[in-house]
């Protein structure tokens, strides 16, 4: 239903038709080649800038219809603020904001990569693109009718001009495959559950053979015989069989060892015998999105040739309650051996992950793990929507991430973790609970991952709050945010490969 967006690049020259879109700063200035394409255009938006009060603060818009000089059927200046203080992640959502001033029925936009100060770099530019390219992003291939005006036009083309257009093409490849990686995540945590269940979820993961990437599914069986008795336990009252997935990508040095991306790919989570209230319950569609980032970053690191081993793994269950579901009090042994009491079926995230934490560090044998889960609500409590929670045992490889997260603008914020909140999950009856209580909650969930954690340098990054809500912005108007796969891509560029 969506139509593809055709994102491209020209020089600047005024378009004879569509959208045009251009920035100025907060004194209202223009670029020079801006200028030059709007001519007496200018005055219009000058003196329709005083009557809407519009002032060029970042990210406002301004909108002409009709403009007399102009070819197009409608101009649409946008603020960038002051342009001295614009990092990349800022012309990300200019980008963003630019995309979301083209009209829905819109076919035709033309998009100035230009600023006040001058026409941007091929990087700045790609940015630019890259920001058009996430916003343009709608997840609607389940609707079958829509009103007129809503309606996309078959095709949609956006041109970014741009002063260098061979640069800035070059520049935009990585971009691209990044925003491929974003989109993909995006389209797992919004696929309804009974299309993207374990085994479909699975297949998915397999298409990234296409761009290079190794691809080993483990099935049950195989499951079984590693002894992954608590990831089992999670799956076992579902009809659908649990998979877990190992995708790597070998683009750096031979026999280096990988940093790996651990996911939490729970398709759907009703809470099991500790089942969930209803309300709200269809969010639960959307708790593979650790799964999901780790998908889609793997298809970035594949398309952009990234110089890096890396190796994703993803545990894929579906929580469901039925005859053969786990139950409040069973005890489950773990494959690293340590013993379970369960008190709530709802915990579920964590045992999938811990008997994933124990494969990689015992097969893998990793420089470096950083796993994502939608593990708690509480988490949620404590830092609201805007930031993932991180957890970690090495202060240098968490300054590392919180660098790539400063820069990319998805943003962590670090939790204490560690031998102070074993007591929440203490058992009377085996190793450990699954459940720690109210107090802490996303505390005694991370300190239950770092029970499986030996002494490899690991991140934990607790996603409830980032991963999927209502709160759109400037480059993304989904429910699902593909958070993480633009971190995790920095964390690794910046760190890990060889430039
Ligand atoms: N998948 C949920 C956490 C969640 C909540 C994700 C809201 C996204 C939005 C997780 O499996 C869960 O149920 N956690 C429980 C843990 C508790 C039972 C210890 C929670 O947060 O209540
Ligand atoms: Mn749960
Ligand atoms: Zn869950």
């Amino acid at each position: 239903m969506t139509a593809a967006l055709k994102l491209g690049f020209g020089p600047f020259a005024a378009p004879a038709k569509g959208v045009l879109i251009v920035f100025c700063d907060d004194a209202l200035k223009f670029g020079p080649a801006t200028r030059k394409a709007l001519g007496t255009a200018a005055d219009l938006v000058a003196r329709a800038a005083k009557t809407e009060r519009f002032t060029g603060k970042s990210g406002s818009a301004l909108e002409l219809i009709l403009p007399e000089g102009l070819k197009v059927a409608r101009l649409v200046v946008i603020g960038s603020g002051k342009t001295a203080e614009l990092q990349p992640k800022d012309i990300l959502k200019l980008g963003g904001a630019a995309m979301g001033r083209l009209p829905a029925a819109a076919s035709d936009g033309s998009v100035f990569a230009e600023f006040a100060s001058g026409a941007l770099g091929a990087e700045q530019a790609a940015d630019l693109a890259q920001g058009v390219r996430l916003r343009a992003y709608a997840f609607d291939r389940y609707k079958t009718k829509r009103k007129d005006d809503e309606t996309p036009p078959a095709k949609r083309s956006v041109t970014i001009a741009v002063a260098d257009v061979i640069a800035t093409r070059k520049a935009y490849q990585s971009r691209e495959a990044v925003a491929e990686g974003v989109v993909m995540a995006r389209d797992l945590v919004n696929e309804p559950a009974n299309v993207l269940h374990p085994e479909e979820f699975a297949r998915r993961a397999a298409s990234l053979k296409k761009v290079g990437v190794a691809v080993e599914v483990l099935d049950l069986k195989a499951l079984k015989k590693l002894g992954m008795n608590a990831l089992l336990a999670v799956g076992q009252g579902s009809a659908h069989e649990s998979r877990v997935v190992v995708m790597r990508w070998n683009g750096g040095k031979k026999g280096e060892a990988p940093v790996t991306f651990i996911g939490k790919g729970v398709c759907f989570d009703s809470g099991g015998i500790s089942i969930k209230p209803s309300a709200g319950m269809e969010d639960m569609k959307g708790d593979m999105a650790g799964a999901a980032c780790v998908v889609g970053l793997m298809h970035a690191l594949g398309r952009r040739k990234a110089k890096v081993n890396a190796i994703g793994i993803i545990g894929v269950v579906e929580n469901m309650p039925d005859g053969n579901a786990l139950r409040p009090g069973d005890i489950i042994k773990t494959m690293a051996g340590k013993t379970i009491e369960i008190i709530t079926t709802d915990a579920e995230g964590r045992m999938v992950l811990i008997d994933v934490l124990t494969y990689v560090q015992k097969y893998l044998k990793p420089k470096a793990m950083v796993d994502l889960a939608t593990l708690t609500g509480a988490i949620i409590v404590a830092l609201g929507f805007e930031y993932a929670g991180s957890f970690s045992n090495d202060n240098a490889l968490h300054q590392k991430l919180e660098k790539a997260s400063e820069k990319t603008g998805e943003k962590i914020w670090r939790m204490p973790v560690g031998e102070e909140h074993d007591h929440y999950i203490k058992s009377q009856f085996a190793d450990l609970k699954n459940a720690g209580g109210r107090w802490g909650g996303a505390i005694s969930a991370a300190r239950f991952l770092q029970n499986f954690v030996t002494e490899v340098p690991w991140i934990h990054l607790d996603i409830c709050g980032v991963a999927f809500n209502n709160k759109s912005d400037e480059i993304r108007h989904s429910w699902a945010s593909g958070w993480g796969v633009r971190l995790l891509d920095e964390f690794l560029k910046e760190n890990f490969e060889k430039k």
